[in-house]
């Protein structure tokens, strides 16, 4: 009887793990981008070759990521080579890191030193919840497209307090962001220094791990590199999914997004098609007291970078960027203290591309947020999506610091 139980079982993570999209032999190049015809080259080349843009390069001076499979390496590099566009390879077999990051054995408690399921990271939250109810106090915003409730939790030590909200996993694929903000939110609850005992106490935390509960879930079943939701939104059907972080109803589709379904920046047919959206905005709106946050945070990855308003345009700012840069710089200075992690800081469209209909912009644009980032996490292009789980601690303690620093600085400027 035992036996069978576990033969069944075996089998069953057998044909799970057959059934998952596979990365042999794909390379993740970095291609410096010397000028704009080398942008253009790109851009001209990307259906042909099927260039998988892991970050885009927007300017002359940056550099791109780009995946390939093996059928285009050859065509691609003596592309490369014969415009004299210079280039490094970073990772020389995706699927070897995609294997890697897959724990032989899955623990069940958080140790922040394997990445974890969306079931996992629920059952850890059922567990703070009935730990810290005096603290913690749990919410949904409602439901996925596939019926995954959308958990988050306020974390209060007492009333009175303004609130940062946090949304993480809006990209399915970076697992690093629901990884670090977990961490963050055990230092919350039980305080290791007394700085973050202040931030937790004088601060609300209002925090969703996952809020791409469906892509997160679909990138650890079969897709290791999903990004967008899992509506589909294609008169076609051929392809699936929304990428949440442009479907938010603020200059939406008005730069750096797709109305291409197939494209890994497609906007969705409409401003808050997506549930996940949809709910998240009435959330912030209906049961959060109006004017009470201060700080909202869009976790990703990657590129070690805080973003600001605007993502549409470069030759503008909010009035508020000075106060932006001053807490961004808090965060950064702080974040680099403890492993000497460098970030940069700037708007979205002057420092990493143009890009509209994000949460941050939404945050600022509608909602009057005056402190609204977007912040990327580890690294720069190394393992990119793919950072192994070693990394996981580092990446979370030093985070953990970098909002002590934020958090001080936006008192230093009575934001908060
Ligand atoms: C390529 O670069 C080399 C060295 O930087 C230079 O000598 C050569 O003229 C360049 N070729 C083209 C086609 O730009
Ligand atoms: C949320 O509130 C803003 C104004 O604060 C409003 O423009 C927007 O339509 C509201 N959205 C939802 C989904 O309630
Ligand atoms: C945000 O600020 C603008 C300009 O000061 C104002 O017109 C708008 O009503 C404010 N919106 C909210 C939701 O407070
Ligand atoms: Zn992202």
């Amino acid at each position: 009887m035992y036996l069978k139980f576990v033969l069944l079982l075996a089998c069953l993570s057998l044909a799970k793990a057959t059934n998952q999209v596979r990365y042999d032999n794909y390379i993740l190049y970095k291609v410096h981008i010397k000028d704009a015809a080398d942008l253009q080259l790109l851009n001209e080349n990307e259906k042909a070759l099927m260039l998988n843009k892991w970050r885009p390069a927007s300017r002359p001076g940056d550099s791109a990521d780009i995946m390939l499979s093996p059928q285009h390496h050859v065509a691609f590099e003596s592309l490369l080579h014969s415009h004299n566009v210079s280039y490094s390879i970073k990772i020389d077999n995706v699927q070897r890191l995609i294997d890697e990051q897959r724990p032989k054995q899955r623990m069940s408690s958080m140790e922040w030193t394997q990445y974890h399921t969306l079931d996992e990271i629920y059952a850890w939250l059922d567990l703070i919840e009935a730990r810290y109810p005096h603290v913690v106090t749990p919410f949904s915003i409602g439901n996925s497209h596939e019926g995954r409730p959308i958990r988050g939790i306020k974390i209060s030590y007492k009333p009175g307090n303004s609130a940062v909200f946090i949304e993480s996993n809006i990209h399915g694929n970076e697992w690093i962001t629901s990884a670090t903000i977990t961490y963050f939110i055990d230092e919350l609850l039980v305080p290791r220094n007394p700085a973050v005992r202040d931030i937790a106490q004088n601060v609300d935390w209002y925090i969703i791990p996952v809020l791409n509960v469906d892509g997160f879930s679909y990138s650890h079943n079969v897709e290791r590199l999903w990004r967008k939701s899992r509506l589909s939104s294609d008169p076609t059907g051929e392809c699936v999914g929304t990428d949440l972080n442009r479907n938010f109803n603020y200059r939406w589709m008005e730069a750096g997004a797709s109305a291409d379904p197939c494209s890994q920046h497609y906007a969705g047919p409409s401003p808050e098609s997506d549930p996940e959206i949809s709910q998240l905005t009435s959330y912030i709106n209906n049961s959060i007291p109006e004017g009470i946050i201060k700080i909202y945070i869009s976790m990703h990855s990657y590129s070690q970078l805080v973003l600001s308003p605007w993502g549409h345009t470069a030759e503008e700012f909010p009035p508020h960027y000075p106060q932006m840069m001053g807490v961004a710089k808090g965060f950064a200075d702080a974040v680099s203290r403890r492993y000497g992690t460098p970030y940069s800081y700037g708007s979205s469209a002057a420092t990493l591309y143009e890009v509209s209909g994000t949460g941050k912009d939404w945050a600022y644009g509608v909602k009057n947020i005056t402190i609204p980032f977007t912040l990327e996490l580890r690294d720069r292009g190394e393992f990119g999506f793919l950072l192994p789980p070693e990394y996981i601690l580092p990446v979370a303690r030093e985070t953990t610091e970098g909002f002590v620093g934020l958090i001080q600085a936006a008192r230093g400027i009575n934001v908060l």
